[in-house]
């Protein structure tokens, strides 16, 4: 064969194509095989680890791989292969992406945060921590078109050496698989980033976990939240919300003064920051106060600013809760002053 040059094209393209039919198969495999799953209680941080060393061989040298590992991470319940199988099917996306020039590719894995929690989707289980995973790379990023439809089996924009349009079908059977929850941030141009959540085992030594599935719930009582922060009063009102409040927000005082005084009595509870331009908390609680002065008013304060209850009483104020906050020291200070109120 060696002195028959198109002998050897030949050859070299049977052998991409039997390279691709047995990608294909092997994701068609992880696809049936999902009913047999051997779930047991694994290190993701070690596999994930694992999986980057594989994949670094593959990186072209314009490509700086970021890798951001909590080494501290509680297991979770799954299949290695399985993870092993998400984490390459999302780094060789990534790494496509970025054929063209050079890049970044940043792998993350750790704990999410209370405060990411809030804006996490809504279908993970609430008394549960979890890991979140996040595959970002810097390349051509995707159309609105094509995100949506990224997850749909068979669906690809690449040519036939290169995609099967299973990747990403494959990892959102496995995230199903797990639990899991999967989002997509991306723009044409700007790159893509994926989140994956996985919850982790719940074990007796994580408090956190033990509180949130205790943190006292709501009955639609209303709440007016106040800041001027509005990142701040989006994640603090989907965090009551999910505890079962009726929320109003506003990020100025003079905004919330409105809402407020359009209905007064239909108000459970105000929740206020302490400092904001315009009119500060204490400002406002006394205003609140001359409509209504049975009405808790909490106020939330970035730092212990030396505030006495008693100062805090004459101003008006019920209680104070001391930023940065968790959804349950929020729940049971909310619960708790509602319950005094009634
Ligand atoms: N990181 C990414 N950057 C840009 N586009 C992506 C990325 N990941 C996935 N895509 C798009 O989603 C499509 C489907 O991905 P996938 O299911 O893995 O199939 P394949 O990679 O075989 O095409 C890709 O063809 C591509 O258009
Ligand atoms: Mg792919």
């Amino acid at each position: 064969v060696l002195d028959r040059p198109q002998a050897l094209e030949d050859l070299d393209r049977l052998m991409q194509g039997a390279n691709r039919a047995k990608r294909l198969v092997e994701q068609i495999l992880t696809f049936s095989r999902r009913s047999s799953i051997q779930r047991k209680p694994i290190a993701l941080q070690k596999i994930v680890h694992e999986t980057m060393g594989f994949m670094r061989a593959t990186v072209p040298a314009n490509v700086e791989i970021i890798e951001d590992i909590d080494d501290g991470l509680k297991p979770v319940l799954a299949d290695p292969t399985q993870i092993q199988q998400l984490v390459m099917n999302l780094c060789t996306n990534a790494l496509q992406s970025m054929r063209s020039g050079r890049g970044r590719l940043e792998v993350r894995l750790g704990r999410l945060s209370p405060e990411d929690r809030a804006s996490a989707p809504q279908t993970l289980p609430l008394s549960t921590p979890i890991a979140l995973l996040t595959v970002r790379d810097t390349g051509h990023g995707m159309s609105e078109e094509t995100l949506a439809h990224i997850f749909e089996p068979f669906f690809t924009t690449k040519g036939p050496a290169e995609g099967t349009g299973l990747g990403l079908s494959v990892v959102h059977g496995i995230v199903k698989e797990h639990d899991g929850a999967i989002t997509v941030q991306s723009k044409q141009g700007e790159g893509s980033s994926f989140f994956v959540y996985i919850p982790l085992i719940p074990t007796e030594d994580q408090p956190e976990a033990k509180e949130q599935s205790k943190v006292p719930r709501g009955k639609g009582e209303k709440i007016l939240i106040v800041d001027d922060e509005v990142t701040l009063c989006m994640s603090m009102s989907r965090m009551l919300t999910r505890l079962g409040y009726s929320v109003v927000s506003s990020s100025t005082a003079a905004e919330a003064l409105d809402h407020f005084l359009k209905e007064p009595q239909a108000y459970h509870m105000v929740i206020t920051d302490m400092s904001m331009p315009q009119m500060s908390g204490a400002g406002l609680a006394a205003e609140l106060r001359r409509k209504r002065s049975d009405i808790p008013i909490i106020l939330m304060s970035g730092f212990d600013a030396g505030l006495k209850m008693s100062d805090l009483k004459s101003m008006g104020v019920t209680d104070l809760v001391i930023k940065p906050f968790d959804m349950a020291a929020l729940g049971s200070c909310v619960a708790k002053n509602l319950k005094t109120s009634g």
